[in-house]
């Protein structure tokens, strides 16, 4: 298992120093839709000049297959080695962009968003109209079929999903706090045990780290659990 830390912070100087302060860590670095509309790819050299960190760039892409493709064209080519699109935007523009990014050398990992970690049940049940274990399957078994590499879900989909697609699937689950830490707004949370248990491969965590008084400590403190 490994540990992905979302550099969430409200500004570019924060994230970068957040990075330094990881730096030799054995982790990857998640940059997300905010970093990525202000600072563009200039936080992703940045990260790569500072240290040997894998960089996952989170932009959940959603639109028509054909923009999707292009979009992920552009980001797979900026360095980064792991990117992410909704699953909800059908099988037809997940098998695009794979089939966009074949011709690429070295491609990063491609994720499909099942469902975001922040839903419950019941908001889950008004969007989607099926329950989140239902849709996380369909979900899954389309990104799977059409060539994706994993999925990102909560810690409870991850053991459903490589039982309905392979052992092999990634999974990568935000929401998890890993020493019981306050849930803020993600509604389906667990700690590093459950994680474990539920074969997550990846586990994001952002705030239980980056507003921790000595951060470091805390990745130190999770990489020893994992
Ligand atoms: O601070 P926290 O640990 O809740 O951060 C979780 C990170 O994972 C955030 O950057 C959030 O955008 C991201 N994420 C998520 N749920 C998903 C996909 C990504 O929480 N389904």
């Amino acid at each position: 298992m490994k540990l992905c830390v979302a550099l969430d912070m409200a500004n570019f100087e924060d994230n970068i120093n957040l990075a330094k302060e990881l730096k030799g860590l054995d982790i990857w670095l998640k940059v997300g839709l905010r970093s990525y509309l202000r600072d563009g790819v200039k936080i992703i050299n940045e990260i790569k000049n500072i240290g040997d960190f894998k960089v996952f760039l989170d932009l959940k892409l959603y639109d028509i297959p054909n923009t999707m493709a292009d979009a992920a064209e552009v980001i797979a080519k900026s360095g980064v080695d792991m990117i992410n699109l909704h699953a909800s935007a059908g099988l037809r523009a997940m098998k695009m962009v794979m089939d966009r990014l074949s011709n690429i050398k070295n491609r990063p990992l491609v994720l499909a968003v099942s469902a975001l970690t922040s839903f419950n049940q019941n908001e889950f049940m008004e969007i989607y109209n099926d329950n989140i274990q239902n849709s996380v399957i369909k979900f899954s078994q389309a990104a799977y079929k059409a060539g994706l590499d994993g999925m990102v879900s909560s810690v409870f989909e991850s053991k459903i999903i490589k039982e309905n697609t392979s052992r092999d699937f990634i999974t990568l689950t935000p929401g998890i706090r890993p020493f019981g830490e306050s849930s803020n707004d993600q509604q389906r949370v667990a700690n590093i045990q459950t994680a474990k248990e539920m074969k997550s491969d990846f586990i994001v965590v952002g705030r239980p780290i980056y507003e921790a008084k000595n951060p470091r400590e805390v990745v130190e403190k999770i990489l020893k659990e994992i």
